[in-house]
């Protein structure tokens, strides 16, 4: 298990709405914390009207083995985010639809996390929104604000299609980080479509198992 520095990390995950960001991080906390890796997660996406299945709200129905925090106000993310981060351990941001807003939350988010994880469908329309993520990063690191290294998690990917291999050489070779795990759809009765409210079941070797260790190693390089 890799070790944490002693101030922790942090790690967001964004993307469009959809992405599988919540469903992801809601498995993750339920995995790093069966590792002993101290870990809280922080849920920036307000819920709506419209707007449900959100991470606080999953940890509000189940135990994920970790504490899930409200969205504190857009200038106290930073904050919040460094406080909240336990020592040696993660903290893990919940994002929103990505939206390259200035004095938004995901600018906001973007300058407070070590790691930016861009959850992406393999699809040819896909290709903007990264070159959205990268620009925001570019425009934080040009005004010497802190900013994330990115990568890529090819995420909702059809097992039987070959367009994940595809996006993941044409990402490469665009210059991105593209991560070795993959999450797939899943729509079975057990499956992670249907994972929303329901305890995390930590299975040894399974997909997540694989995709947990993976950012633990990333982030703590
Ligand atoms: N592996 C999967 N296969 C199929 N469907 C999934 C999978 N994981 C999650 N889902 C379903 O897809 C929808 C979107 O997932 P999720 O809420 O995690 O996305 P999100 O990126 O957090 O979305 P938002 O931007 O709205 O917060 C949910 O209905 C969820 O139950
Ligand atoms: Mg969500």
């Amino acid at each position: 298990m890799p070790v944490l520095p002693s101030e922790g990390r942090r790690i967001a995950l964004i993307g469009k709405g959809g992405a599988g960001k919540s469903t992801t991080l809601a498995q993750c906390l339920a995995y790093w914390s069966s590792y002993g890796v101290p870990c809280i997660g922080i849920d920036t996406d307000i819920p709506g009207d419209d707007e449900h299945g959100t991470l606080y709200e999953h940890a509000q129905l189940v135990d994920l083995g970790a504490p899930v925090y409200p969205a504190p106000a857009i200038h106290q993310i930073r904050n919040e985010a460094i406080r909240l981060t336990p020592e040696k351990g993660l903290g893990a941001l919940d994002t929103g639809a990505w939206e390259r807003k200035a004095g938004g939350p995901h600018i906001a988010v973007l300058s407070s996390v070590d790691l930016a994880v861009l959850c992406m469908q393999p699809t040819r329309n896909e290709l903007n929104r990264a070159a959205s993520v990268l620009g925001a990063i570019q425009q934080l690191e040009a005004t010497g604000a802190h900013a994330p290294q990115l990568v890529i998690l090819l995420s909702m990917v059809d097992r039987s299609a070959a367009s994940a291999d595809d996006m993941d050489v044409t990402l490469s070779e665009a210059g991105y980080t593209v991560l070795r795990s993959r999450f797939h759809l899943s729509n079975g009765r057990d499956g992670l479509a249907q994972s929303f409210g329901e305890p995390v079941r930590v299975k040894e070797d399974s997909e997540m198992d694989v995709l947990a260790r993976e950012l633990l190693d990333v982030v703590a390089r």
